[in-house]
């Protein structure tokens, strides 16, 4: 982020400044010797965006919000990118984040393009006024997901996850089912991101193997794909899992307490968004809604 721009010098009232959490990966891999990777978790009304949106766009992301874009669309389309560009600056702050641009690929997945992102992958992912991303070495490839936890979808999610991963989690995790479910469909999107297939092929070919709990998450690996595992965080009602390479082609120094401050983070987006639910809705005559409901 630019100085005038960033997170902490945003003013006016404290529901209106992001949350911005950021975390440094790094990766020991046989092959390539090591590696970095940042993930960064935001949080910011869709008013902010637009009115910080100059401070960290690309000319080529700002043609991306036409005016035929709902509001929802645009909140996941801005907080996504600035969550992105909030990743990438913990990755490398001598860069303007107006000079890095994510478009679509042909699959619609994020292509990353600037000087000094050369060879460099990103995936993110969004639910309201939240989203978390990742940039990573196109030669250790993952994939992110954030999801909202939801009572409502547990049937839903019941009928696209198998028995065995149901028993699998539930095995290693005491908490509700939806929270359960959650997290296994959460799993399943970022391997889908990993793979850029996305939720095209059959969920079953996506499916979660082993769970270990690992304070403060989830450790998991996928029934079909033994390359990759899964690390999965939840807090207040929103879930996260990052998917990435595991031992032997890279190994990732998990710290304890750098991923205890994502979890927390991740709590105060949720119970920030939950506020923002709470809020009464605007009188005639007060700022027009739109937000991302
Ligand atoms: C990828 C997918 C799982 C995203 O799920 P979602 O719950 O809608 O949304 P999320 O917020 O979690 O993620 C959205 C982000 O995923 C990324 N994404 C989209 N398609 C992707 C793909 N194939 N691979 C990796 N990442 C992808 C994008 O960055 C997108 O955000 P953006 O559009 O704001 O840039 C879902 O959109 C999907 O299955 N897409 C496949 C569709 C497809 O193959 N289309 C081909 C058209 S030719």
């Amino acid at each position: 982020m630019t100085g005038e721009e960033s997170a902490e010098s945003a003013a006016g009232a404290e529901a209106a400044v992001p949350l911005v959490r950021s975390l440094r990966l790094t990766l020991e891999a046989p092959r390539t010797g090591p590696m970095q990777a940042t993930l960064a978790l935001a949080s910011a009304s869709l008013d902010w965006l637009d009115a910080h949106r100059g401070g960290f766009l690309h000319a080529d992301e700002e043609a991306l919000l036409t005016d035929r874009l709902h509001a929802r669309r645009r909140h996941g389309l801005l907080i996504g990118r600035y969550a992105a560009k909030c990743a990438l600056a913990a990755f490398r702050p001598d860069l303007d984040p107006r000079d890095l641009a994510i478009r679509p690929g042909v699959l619609e997945q994020p292509i990353l393009s600037g000087t000094g992102v050369e060879n460099l992958g990103i995936s993110l992912s969004h639910a309201g006024p939240v989203a978390v991303a990742v940039t990573f070495p196109e030669a250790c490839p993952m994939g992110i997901d954030l999801e909202r936890i939801q009572p409502a979808n547990v049937a839903l999610l019941t009928r696209q996850t198998l028995a065995a991963e149901r028993r699998h989690i539930a095995a290693r995790l005491d908490a509700p089912e939806a929270e359960r479910l959650t997290r296994l469909w959460c799993l399943k999107e970022a391997l889908s991101k990993t793979l850029r297939c996305g939720l095209t092929v059959p969920l079953e070919h996506l499916a979660v193997g082993s769970v270990v709990a690992e304070p403060p998450g989830l450790d998991v690996t996928f029934a079909n794909f033994a390359q990759y595992r899964g690390l999965s965080l939840a807090a207040g009602d929103l879930a996260a899992a990052l998917v990435l390479p595991r031992p032997p082609a890279a190994a990732l120094a998990v710290e304890a307490a750098a991923w205890e401050e994502l979890r927390s983070g991740l709590a105060e987006a949720a119970m920030r968004w939950q506020a923002e639910d709470a809020a009464p809705p605007p009188r005639d005559g007060d700022h027009e809604e739109t937000g991302h409901r």
